[in-house]
């Protein structure tokens, strides 16, 4: 990597208001994470090798020939680390051993290195905000006196009122209820209060304490001495906390994964001007420290190695903030994933995208689905609004013929997958599937449903284990007669199984394969995007490194350039004569 000084570029990222630098870095570098395509594995729904309903290490390693072959860069797996499962292992017990449910450290080292060996690297998740309530460290916090080093590892508080039964604030759970749980002292007596701004399985850990950045520090070399390629960081905005922990009502329309700050309209959150309020508990400025001193863990290591930032941080150019040269590598974009299927709102998060993260040199990435969020292929047809983490149900306003939603998915992938950056797809996609909106009320498992008592669905309808095998039990994803599954799987998934759209022309699956062949072929990763004028509002059309980019997001066919037919790379649905239909998306040689 090289890092260069350039003149400050206005008001940008680079912009550091927590100390007095100002200096904007730019870094470029032919590093692989700059232009990868990176698959996210839900371990728990990917593919189960023992039966017992709930994806594995074995099961992954033994279908890794089956990424290869789509042609992913590299892999993203969520947590499988010893947990008690509240969260689905984001409620991590022990951070440096394996759950038995997905196998053991030994699994981990061949599941690395059968990954390796096909020439993908390997990203894992940690979760640095809060632990589980099982971890040792949580246990011994109960079971010391107040004000002990060992409570001094956790957010305790004394409550307010005169026997401090009222909560220390008015902080809710980005799962619904309140924030703080109170517990029982040994004597039977109540207690203080600790924070958790996830379910209350899951204390938040304090972030100001020495002892815990160490810990982190020691967990980021033990994962990074097996050789793994980098991290994706959950909650990277959450860490610090504001001093005095002061009560804070969010604006109506916020409240997603992390809070999305207050629930603008991506366009808006687009603008490099805006500034949304900070909670105190989101985007505090201590939590760059923190980044840069890993940063410097992973240049302990040979080799170019990625923290990749969980961050609901908007707008795009403070979001930046988390990726310059010296501290994070990638931070998803969100602001990209909420726009909706419209060419206004994609051309503006795109441009401010590519401009905030270029103040501090670093690439935007691109995502449209991950475990958090309504499958793309329902979202993006939904008719009624659906904010981020409510999840969907049977009786949902707007449910989007399926059809229509996947015509909407295919389009919007292959504008994202031809855009220069980094991007995420997550698993399932490939195959075109849509959220599970009809899950039995007593199959979910998303902590949201049972905080909230149902008035969010939650995000179990884009985690069902994914179809491999059309006719099989669980559709091959476990082993052959197994009828397991942690989530049920719908009954009418034969044709989105894998070996029901393996080379087959114009499956969802061909498509992405086509897609990402061709990505690489022309390097789009690492090319420069140039967008075309005339071709009307509602259609998204650039050009980059000599592929054009023509998406129709309007309601009427548009013409394609007149020396067609014979320059069409791919197209996301039969092309008609020489039109571009609704929904619909074309790369032409240019
Ligand atoms: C973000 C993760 O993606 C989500 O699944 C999890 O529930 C929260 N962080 C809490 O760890």
């Amino acid at each position: 990597m090289t890092i260069e000084t350039s003149p400050e570029p206005g008001a940008t990222a680079a912009d550091e208001p927590e100390t007095e630098t100002t200096t904007a870095l730019v870094a470029t570098g032919s590093e692989w994470w700059r232009s990868a395509v990176i698959y996210q594995i839900y371990p728990r729904s990917f593919a189960d090798s023992d039966g017992d309903g709930v994806g594995d290490l074995p099961g992954i390693t033994a279908r890794l020939d089956s990424l290869a072959a789509l042609g992913v860069d590299a892999v993203w797996l969520s947590p499988f680390m010893t947990s008690p499962q509240h969260d689905a292992g984001y409620d991590v017990a022990d951070y440096c051993d394996v759950d038995p449910l997905f196998g053991t450290l030994d699994d981990f080292d061949r599941m690395l290195g059968r990954a390796h060996a096909l020439g993908i690297r390997v990203i894992v998740d940690l979760v640095p905000n809060h632990t589980s309530w099982d971890h040792v460290w949580f246990k011994e916090a109960l079971a010391a006196p107040e004000g002990s080093p060992e409570r001094a590892r956790y957010m305790f508080r004394d409550g307010k009122g005169p026997n401090g039964d009222e909560a220390p604030n008015n902080w809710e759970s980005v799962f619904g209820g309140p924030a703080w749980e109170r517990v029982t002292n040994p004597d039977g007596t109540p207690g203080q209060w600790y924070l958790h701004l996830f379910d209350r399985s899951q204390p938040d850990l304090d972030w100001e304490n020495p002892w815990v950045r160490q810990q982190f520090l020691d967990i980021l070399r033990f994962w990074l001495d097996r050789g793994v390629d980098g991290f994706r960081v959950d909650v990277a905005h959450g860490l610090i906390k504001e001093a005095g922990l002061p009560d804070y009502t969010p604006p109506e329309g916020g409240g997603s994964m992390g809070g999305g700050v207050v629930g603008l309209e991506p366009e808006i959150l687009a603008d490099a001007t805006l500034d949304p309020p900070t909670p105190p508990y989101w985007a505090q400025d201590g939590v760059h420290e923190i980044y840069r001193s890993w940063h410097a863990v992973l240049e302990e290591y040979e080799g170019d190695r990625v923290l990749c930032a969980e961050a609901w941080v908007e707008p795009l150019t403070k979001l930046a903030r988390w990726v310059r040269p010296d501290e994070m590598q990638q931070a998803f974009n969100f602001t990209y994933l909420e726009a909706g299927w419209s060419a206004a709102q994609l051309r503006g998060v795109i441009d401010t995208s590519i401009s905030a993260f270029a103040t501090v040199g670093a690439p935007s990435t691109w995502v449209l689905s991950n475990h958090d969020v309504v499958r793309h292929a329902t979202r993006l047809a939904l008719t009624a609004e659906n904010p981020q983490g409510d999840g969907l149900g049977p009786d949902s306003p707007g449910l989007p013929d399926r059809a229509a939603g996947l015509r909407r998915a295919r389009a919007a992938t292959a504008v994202m997958l031809a855009l220069p950056g980094s991007a995420y797809i997550y698993q399932g996609e490939e195959l075109g599937l849509p959220e599970v909106v009809d899950l039995p009320d007593d199959a979910r498992q998303d902590p949201t449903w049972f905080r909230t008592h149902g008035a969010r669905y939650g995000r179990d309808g884009c985690r069902v284990p994914i179809p491999w095998q059309a006719g099989a039990t669980t559709y091959g994803f476990g082993p052959a007669g197994s009828t397991a599954s942690w989530l049920p799987q719908p009954g009418d998934w034969d044709a989105y199984a894998r070996d029901s759209q393996e080379g087959v022309p114009g499956s969802t699956l061909s498509l992405y394969t086509a897609l990402l062949a061709l990505r690489s072929q022309y390097a789009l990763g690492t090319g420069t995007l140039e967008w075309l004028p005339g071709y009307g509002e509602d259609v998204i059309a650039f050009r980059n490194n000599g592929v054009v980019v023509i998406a129709n997001a309007g309601t009427t066919p548009v013409e394609l350039p007149a020396e067609l037919p014979g320059q069409v790379l791919v197209a996301s649905e039969d092309l008609g004569e020489a039109a571009l239909a609704p929904d619909a998306a074309v790369w032409l040689l240019a």
